[in-house]
């Protein structure tokens, strides 16, 4: 660390404040989620053959008022399968006004009963608000420890980046949610579908030693998962 002596005779640690300049000024890349965009807006060319990070801009000269509107989260989604749950995606694929802008929002409906089950977003912390029902939201750290609390309408939630989490809803009416998230693809592991009725298919027997069950048990959870 080099001490200098500035003009007024004061004497300046010079490599630290240098340091904490430079962190103020270039903030880490993971201090951020997406990166910021470099225009206006860029509405996501969903069918575009390019690959990039993120999706290529729509002409500005083709740009509409449509496509900074959206109306996928307005309608009640179809909760009859396994889970008693349905999540409503309004990420840049079916919204692509957000493309770049490192945003997305769900719509979460869930029977009574139903679960979202456990799942993650390696992209983004999500937060979430509780609209109607009763909700069991929980989340497990990295170090194994569950956290959890049970809410009522108009309370909210935060799930840090990347850590498994879920919602049931716990009350005798629908439970509806809106969810947000610091990524315009977010992605999610709906951890059960994901080991279950990935394809290829895991092997058994990594199944079998994992959950510590027999194959019987294995084709149980797959054929109940629609497998
Ligand atoms: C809820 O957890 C969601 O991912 O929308
Ligand atoms: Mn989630």
């Amino acid at each position: 660390m080099a001490i200098v002596k500035n003009h007024s005779g004061c004497y300046v640690q010079f490599t630290v404040l240098f340091l904490i300049g430079s962190l103020l000024l270039f903030p880490l890349p993971s201090q951020s989620s997406d990166p910021d965009p470099l225009q206006d807006f860029c509405i996501g060319d969903t069918k575009s053959e390019l690959s990039v990070n993120g999706f290529p801009c729509k002409p500005a000269t083709k740009v509409t008022s449509d496509d900074f509107f959206f109306d996928g989260l307005s309608k009640e989604g179809n909760t009859s399968n396994p889970f008693g749950s349905i999540v409503t995606q309004g990420n840049v694929e079916e919204f692509p006004g957000v493309n770049t802008l490192g945003i997305a929002m769900n719509r979460v409906d869930i029977a009574p009963g139903g679960l979202n089950p456990p799942h993650s977003h390696p992209r983004a912390t999500e937060i979430g608000v509780l609209i109607n029902g009763k909700l069991l939201v929980g989340l497990i750290t990295t170090g194994d420890v569950y956290y959890s609390k049970i809410l009522t309408p108009g309370q909210m939630f935060v799930i840090p980046k990347g850590l498994i989490h879920f919602q049931m809803n716990i009350g005798e009416e629908k439970a509806l949610i809106f969810t947000a998230f610091n990524s315009h693809l977010p992605g999610a592991v709906v951890v059960p579908l994901n080991l279950f009725l990935s394809k290829p298919s895991v092997p058994d027997d990594v199944l079998k030693k994992a959950f510590q069950v027999e194959k019987t048990v294995i084709d149980e959870i797959k054929s109940k998962l629609g497998a």
